[in-house]
């Protein structure tokens, strides 16, 4: 834990920036599905759970999780990959502009499996994901992908060649769909990106012929689609490139739990049928952690907590902080 970049790392969090505000939509999140029934969210504290009164702040979720943090060896690390790590963050100090946001991220997962970043509004999430894809400042360290001598450093690597050349997706927090172009178009456009588009197209069928969702609405606009059909759409899309690696931010934010349940089904598939990796950031820590082989609890910039997603449910402080419970 790099204690002399603590500051810096809190003042940064209290800014929030957009992401603040689009976390605290967690209306999709814990309330919908975080355990049923008014009485239960009255009397349950934590996280973006609970009545008014229960909530606990984002500093104060931040101070307590950083009470309990974990010293992570890199042999725990290690140990939560199976097989080979196929993604590998080492030593990560990144930032935006001058600003240190993230201080000495190690993060490995092996290929084919999921890790879920679960913390606190502004603990840095999305910013490991836009640092493995290329959207921010990299100070110091390394990410890898590929397993042994096939390892590709790609600390370096434009977004553009991210996709192209190492396989790497990115679904983002914000909504990225072509709002003027029809939904088939859209799916399309994950081909055009990928220099594809005959292979495109076919999978673009094979997407309408799965959810007939967006086939009855293959011809819309996106824009006139809702919330929940838009996030489908985002999801596809990335389908349509054929990545390797998959990264999610907030796959069910704002969604309702149909429509949780949907996205969630087609991340599984992609995992478990498509042989995907996933790293994704879900504020919704309960279905994000029973869903992901591996969870990382993030807070101010740090790794504080490392495990299985099962470990992490297991967790009393994380179940207490995070899961409402
Ligand atoms: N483009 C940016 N420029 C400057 N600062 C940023 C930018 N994006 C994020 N930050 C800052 O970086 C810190 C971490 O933000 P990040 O978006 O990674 O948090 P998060 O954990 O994803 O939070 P949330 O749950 O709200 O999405 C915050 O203090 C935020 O204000
Ligand atoms: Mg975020």
């Amino acid at each position: 834990m790099a204690d002399d970049n603590k500051s810096a790392s809190s003042s940064a969090s209290g800014t929030g920036g957009t992401s603040g505000t689009s976390g605290t939509g967690g209306t999709g999140g814990a309330s919908s599905t975080g355990g049923g029934s008014e009485n239960d969210k009255e009397r349950s504290t934590g996280y973006h759970m609970g009545s008014v009164d229960t909530v606990i702040s984002v500093e104060e979720v931040s101070k307590q999780v950083e009470a309990i943090a974990q010293d992570i060896t890199q042999e725990q690390i290690d140990g939560l990959v199976a097989g080979e790590p196929y993604l590998t963050i080492s030593g990560l100090h990144a930032g935006y502009g001058q600003m240190e946001i993230l201080h000495d991220i190690n993060l490995k997962v092996g290929r084919k499996q999921s890790l879920c970043l679960i913390g606190p509004n502004g603990a840095g999430k999305s910013t490991i994901l836009h640092s493995i894809f290329g959207f921010n400042n990299i100070f110091s360290g390394k990410i890898t992908v590929g397993t042994g001598a096939n390892a590709v450093d790609i600390t370096k690597m434009s977004p553009n060649e991210k996709l192209s050349k190492a396989g790497i997706a990115y679904i983002l927090q914000d909504k990225s769909v072509f709002p003027g172009m029809t939904v088939e178009e859209n799916l399309w456009m994950g081909g055009f990106l990928k220099n594809k588009p005959a292979e495109a197209k076919e999978a673009a069928e094979k997407i309408f012929d799965k959810y007939p969702r967006l086939a009855a609405r293959r011809k819309h606009l996106a824009k006139v689609l809702s919330g929940g059909e838009r996030r489908l759409l985002e999801i596809s899309r990335a389908l349509v490139m054929n990545p390797e690696i998959l990264l999610v931010d907030e796959p069910s934010i704002g969604l309702e739990p149909r429509f949780i349940d949907m996205v969630f089904e087609i991340l599984e598939d992609l995992q478990n049928k498509e042989g995907k990796t996933i790293v994704m950031v879900e504020q919704n820590a309960k279905k994000g952690l029973e869903f992901a082989d591996l969870g990382y609890v993030l807070v101010s910039g740090e790794v504080a907590i490392a495990g299985t997603g099962q470990e992490l449910l297991d967790n009393p402080n994380v179940g207490r902080l995070f899961l409402g419970g």
